[in-house]
């Protein structure tokens, strides 16, 4: 029969959300056994279908071997049913129906790692969003819902033989190989399915819900791997003890099982009760990752835990409501995190990341809402946009709220919607109801593409001790977009005594509709005003605490409020966002780096103290990668590269003995908290760059020794790092001691590459022999990422020698694997802001690039990126 070969793309492969219509069947069961052998798998599948509408059976599959198809037991032949590359129909079907497939896939040679594939001594699947098609025939679409029972067989080599829900059997089929049934109670769509066969060894636990349901907590890794598994077991009960606590939900089945696996696309997968974790994910211990993927572990277990009931129970109607499910489980594990740590540091990591990622891309011409209305390729969605956006959104809604009105909003979406499919409008509707307040308003951020531009001007009057802020909005005009609409900001704001840093109470009056309440004014208009009365001093006002609003916030402060700012402002990502704005003036403006210096003198010393890991956050020099972005056209690397060099030059002398002083009073081993621990060992490192950057004859023996004594990674690396960027005598052997410790630790070594490529002096002829190195893998994308992510942290580099890099990647990934070539690409995307002649250099490599890619994926991101 037919082998179905890889789908033609056309212009035409564009799909509307305003074209979505019901399944016209829904499976209320499906019963599916797999088959595991060397060299292919089979696949049969019985769909129990009910008919829903008027229509044909659409069945979808990729790259499917065909060998036989019953319906209701009898076998159809060629001419009883249409097969294409994409697709299977039946027409005039019953309106109760089983059908049966039989197929053949090739999980040993799948490298897109997208549904069944073969990693290593592992079989492993990646179904959302639509890799399922890939292994049988189905309406591979979130709208059907469906009981599983699964059959996995193989051979008896690999002993671990996982599926979704419950164990029901297992046996033997012969001498050589054995078999697993699970059944999955609860109805999911087919993104949700996983199974899993391997040689694993597992780290157990138990966890007790609020419902009194007895748990069974596995995490599946290499043997040598599961001592590395602790930390993420522990965020895993404590994500479900936080999400009974503040969301009401405990867990549903009676096991909840983790697989941590080396080759893996994106982070981690919310398969029911079976998630499947990249092991950048899921491996934690401070011996061999850092303090940063230690903080990453916590937040994917809790976000990938969180999607039991924001994604599983509820899910998605469609692909376009992406952001339903994603932004709002960000929002999540973001709270959770800043339970865990400090709020305010987390606060500050997750806006560095919208504001170096996402602002970028909602500027560029891959910029979408957060709610796409068309798409050709729904990989190419998983965006900074639709999850770090779509977070800020729900963040602003609750902090609109308040904690209480939003619970009662979030009870009223689980109570109204649990088992079912649904959309954008359904999750305002039923906050909207709980909370007694109207946010339907807040559909317009879901819908408009670009970052709204937030301008504010403040008036005191002495003589009526008034205060007055005036705000207007705008947003970029779109092509595709034309009625851009005013959105809801809540604007959280305080006022400070100028002389004295106390924060003023707060009398307001709203000119227009909204006024100020518990600290935040909802500001929904093209312009309003508030004044504030009984001010006796010209006070500082403090804007966007928190980051209350997903915008680019224009104030006219002078640097030494800015400055005051940095000693007073008691939200501490404030304190932080000051600095930021301030060394943003400095390094793009011209403005002078004294006042930011002068507050540091004021407020570090004291902060080192108590709060180091905030500490370490103030002495944040905003990348080049991140100037970069803020610069839309004639954007030369090299003369941000050099004015960032002369700023840290000039901390590195202005703050003198502060430098060495520090470094040597820290011991990070004394701390018996982690967060503060971590945060003397951020400043450790922060300290030693800035030691080596003085010059200091002993910086790199005291990195040497760092190096050498060290039992934790942040450490090691961060003298490893100053070794290697400043060409230290004892970087080879240092480099060459690292590979050695580390050449059977992949994430460990993935570091090891990554330092390298990350180094400001590296050069083409460094980074081909990274690439050439015998560790080097093209089938494992972590170990790409190392390279590729350390190359574009410095903006120099990757758009000189690192533009061919890129390019070459994803033409060879456009085959192999069209989701990370697609992403890969992306790194290239702001071309247009460049100065001549690279700009054009650029554009015309990128043309020169679109005939020789086929996949959807990189098709789709070209054109995108090229139609500036
Ligand atoms: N749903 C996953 C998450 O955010 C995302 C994901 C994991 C994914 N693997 C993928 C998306 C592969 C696309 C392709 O938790
Ligand atoms: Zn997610």
């Amino acid at each position: 029969m037919n082998i179905a070969a890889n789908p033609v793309v056309e212009n035409n492969d564009t799909v509307y959300l305003k074209d979505y219509k019901k399944p016209t069947f829904l499976v209320e069961s499906i019963h599916l056994d797999l088959k595991v052998y060397d060299d292919h798998a089979v696949v049969d599948s019985t769909l129990v279908l009910q008919r829903q509408t008027a229509g044909d059976l659409v069945l979808l599959g990729r790259d499917l071997e065909l060998k036989s198809i019953r319906l209701n037991g009898e076998l159809l032949s060629e001419t009883e049913y249409q097969l294409d590359a994409e697709q299977l129909r039946l027409s005039n079907l019953p309106d109760q129906a089983s059908i049966q497939t039989q197929v053949i896939i090739h999980p040993e040679s799948n490298t897109q790692l997208e549904g069944l594939y073969q990693a290593g001594n592992l079989f492993v699947t990646q179904n959302e969003p639509e890799g399922f098609r890939k292994i049988t025939f189905y309406p591979d679409r979130p709208d059907v819902l469906s009981v599983f029972t699964t059959r996995v067989e193989a051979d008896k080599k690999y002993p671990v033989l996982l599926a979704n829900g419950n164990l029901l059997e297992t046996g033997e089929v012969d001498e050589n190989r054995h078999f697993a049934i699970w059944q999955d109670p609860t109805k999911k769509p087919a993104y949700l399915f996983a199974c899993v066969i391997g040689d694993l060894a597992v780290l157990k636990d138990r966890y007790t819900t609020s419902e009194g349901r007895d748990v069974a907590l596995e995490i599946y890794a290499v043997e040598k791997d599961i001592p590395k598994c602790h930390i993420a077991m522990e965020a895993l009960k404590h994500s479900m003890r936080w999400d009974e606590e503040h969301y009401g939900r405990p867990y549903d089945l009676d096991n909840y099982m983790i697989v941590a696996v080396s080759q893996f696309n994106m982070g981690a997968m919310e398969n029911k009760g079976l998630n499947i974790f990249n092991t950048s994910c899921v491996l934690a211990d401070e011996e061999y990752t850092t303090d940063a993927a230690i903080m990453r572990v916590q937040s994917v277990i809790a976000h990938e835990y969180f999607h039991n009931w924001t994604g599983n129970r509820i899910t998605c109607r469609d692909w376009f409501q992406l952001c339903l499910k994603e932004g709002l489980t960000v929002f999540r594990d973001q709270s959770f995190s800043e339970d865990l740590q400090s709020a305010a540091v987390q606060r500050i990591d997750d806006v560095a990341v919208l504001k170096a990622h996402q602002f970028p891309e909602d500027a560029g011409p891959l910029s979408h809402p957060p709610r796409p209305d068309h798409f050709v390729e729904i990989n190419n969605f998983y965006t900074a946009t639709v999850y770090e956006k779509g977070a800020e959104i729900n963040r602003m809604m609750a902090t609109l709220l308040g904690k209480e009105k939003f619970r009662q909003g979030t009870d009223e979406y689980f109570n109204r919607y649990d088992g079912q499919a649904v959309t954008v409008e359904d999750w305002v509707d039923a906050l909207t109801a709980g909370s007694g307040v109207d946010l339907s308003n807040f559909l317009t951020w879901y819908n408009q593409p670009g970052t709204p531009k937030l301008q504010v001007t403040a008036e005191y009057d002495a003589q009526k001790q008034s205060y007055r802020l005036n705000l207007s909005q705008s947003l970029k005009e779109h092509p595709k977009y034309p009625n851009l609409k005013a959105v809801p900001i809540p604007v959280a704001l305080a006022l400070f005594n100028a002389k004295t840093g106390e924060q003023l109470t707060l009398h307001s009056d709203a000119l227009f509709v909204n006024a100020v309440k518990d600290g935040v004014y909802l500001f929904d208009q093209d312009t309003a005003s508030i004044e504030f009365s009984g001010v006796t001093e010209q006070p500082v006002v403090s804007l966007l605490r928190n980051f209350s609003a997903p915008v680019n916030l224009e104030f006219d402060y002078s640097d030494d409020e800015l400055a005051f700012l940095i000693q007073y402002e008691t939200n501490g990502f404030n304190q932080w966002q000051a600095a930021q704005t301030l060394l943003e003036r400095v390094l793009l403006k011209d403005h002078s780096v004294e006042p930011y210096i002068q507050a540091l003198q004021k407020t570090i010393p004291d902060l080192v103290q108590h709060d180091p890991l905030l500490a370490s956050r103030l002495f944040d020099v905003p990348t080049e990668g991140y100037l970069g972005s803020r610069i839309d056209h004639d954007y030369q690397p090299e003369v941000i590269q050099t004015k960032r060099n002369a700023v840290l030059n000039t901390l590195a002398t202005a703050l003198g003995s502060f430098w060495k002083d520090t470094y040597l009073s820290l011991d990070p081993t004394l701390q018996s908290e982690f967060s503060q621990a971590m945060g003397e060992r951020a400043l450790k490192n922060i300290t030693l760059a800035m030691l080596a950057r003085q010059g200091d004859e002993h910086a790199f023996e005291l990195a040497h020794q760092q190096y050498q004594t060290t039992q934790n990674m942040t450490e090691r690396l961060g003298a490893l790092r100053v070794l290697v960027w400043n060409d230290a005598p004892q970087a080879a052997q240092a480099l060459q001691d690292f590979y050695q410790r580390y050449k059977d630790e992949a994430l460990s070594l993935d570091q090891w590459f990554m330092v390298q490529a990350a180094n400001p002096n590296a050069t083409e002829a460094s980074i081909r022999a990274l690439t050439q190195h015998p560790d080097y893998d093209l089938g494992t994308p972590n170990r790409i990422r190392s390279v590729s992510g350390g190359l574009s942290n410095n903006p120099v580099n990757a758009w000189s020698f690192g533009v061919e890099h890129y390019l070459e990647l994803a033409k060879y990934l456009d085959q192999k694997n069209p989701i990370l070539g697609s992403r890969l690409l992306q790194v290239l995307s702001r071309w247009y802001t460049l100065a001549e002649p690279q700009r054009s250099h650029v554009q015309n490599a990128l043309k020169a690039l679109q005939p020789l890619v086929k996949s959807k994926n990189v098709t789709e991101t070209l054109s995108s990126m090229l139609s500036v």
